[in-house]
């Protein structure tokens, strides 16, 4: 069963229950300060995982229920500088003494450039924390993984555009087509060492990220005109979908985490999950 950790829902369990799907488990989150990152964090909380969550930006306590506060252990740091993931490895050692669930989330749009005109700061930017942070989270993590006889988990936040090559600029496809890979290279490659590796693909979510997409398109944020325009008509289709449909929030996808990430997907390996409504299949 799944629960709904908005702030006027947040799920209480009974005081006898001891919730099996996240208890005495823990869970490593990056991006975990906004958006889907911050709705998994709540929403593994209340389900009692031990949760250790890694960002950039600061993490902002009051979003999270008093009494998960002692399961949530918090790191400020940027992921694409050395040392960081070791660091948040480590937090995760001390603080729970077991890995089980790996979480990639944390990411970053680009401006919607093509081949032509991307810069090497942006195609760098992107690709560091879209696709070699991820890639190096699952190595620092895999160890660990390894050592539960129940086995690990590991979930990445990849996107539409890593099935499409029409609906973002190169460096962002570029990435999320590379984290998908990954995400089957591992799940083949560990399979008998009861590692599972899923990617799921948000369509256009309710969170920063869509927000700025949504602003990139008004011709703010510093936008590419002519790489949007090329994928404009991919985002006029999803954009009439979403007239007669309630907008995919940060919380949908954190279900679909938290399925994978529970016993209810234990056969679930190597697959790219699409959270988005049929955008996907256009
Ligand atoms: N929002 C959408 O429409 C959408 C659609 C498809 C895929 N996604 C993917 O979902 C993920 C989360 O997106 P979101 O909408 O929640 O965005 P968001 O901006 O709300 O959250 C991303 C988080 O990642 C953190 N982060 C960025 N760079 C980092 C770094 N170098 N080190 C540590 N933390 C870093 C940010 O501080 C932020 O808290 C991203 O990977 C994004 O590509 C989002």
């Amino acid at each position: 069963m799944l629960y709904t950790p908005t702030p006027d829902t947040l799920y209480h369990p009974p005081p006898h229950h001891v919730d099996p799907l996240g208890y005495s488990r823990l869970a490593i989150i990056t991006g975990c300060s906004s958006g889907i990152g911050l709705a998994t964090t709540q929403l593994f909380l209340a389900h009692q995982f031990q949760v250790v969550g890694l960002d950039i930006s600061p993490f902002d306590y009051n979003l999270l229920r008093v009494e998960d506060h002692g399961r949530f252990h918090f790191h400020l740091g940027d992921l694409t500088q050395p040392g960081q993931i070791e660091q948040g490895i480590q937090i995760a050692n001390h603080f729970g003494g077991r890995i089980d669930v790996l979480i990639n989330v944390a990411g970053v749009l680009d401006n919607f450039a093509s081949a032509d005109g991307v810069t090497d700061a942006d195609w760098d930017r992107v690709l560091a924390t879209n696709l070699t942070v991820p890639v190096k989270m699952m190595r620092a993590v895999i160890p660990h993984l390894k050592q539960r006889p129940e086995g690990g988990v590991i979930i990445n936040v990849a996107s539409t555009a890593g099935k499409s090559g029409a609906v973002a600029g190169v460096a962002y496809t570029a990435s999320k087509h590379g984290l998908i890979g990954a995400t089957k290279n591992v799940a083949w490659r560990f399979r008998n060492e009861g590692i599972r590796a899923n990617a799921v693909l948000p369509g256009a979510v309710d969170s920063s990220v869509g927000n700025r997409i949504a602003e990139q398109k008004k011709g703010e944020g510093g936008v590419d005109l002519e790489g949007y325009k090329a994928v404009e008509p991919v985002h006029a289709l999803q954009a009439k979908a979403m007239e007669t449909a309630a907008p995919i929030t940060a919380l949908e996808v954190a279900k679909t985490i938290l399925f994978l990430a529970s016993d209810q997907a234990r056969t679930i390996n190597g697959v790219e999950l699409p959270v988005d409504r049929a955008w996907g299949v256009v």
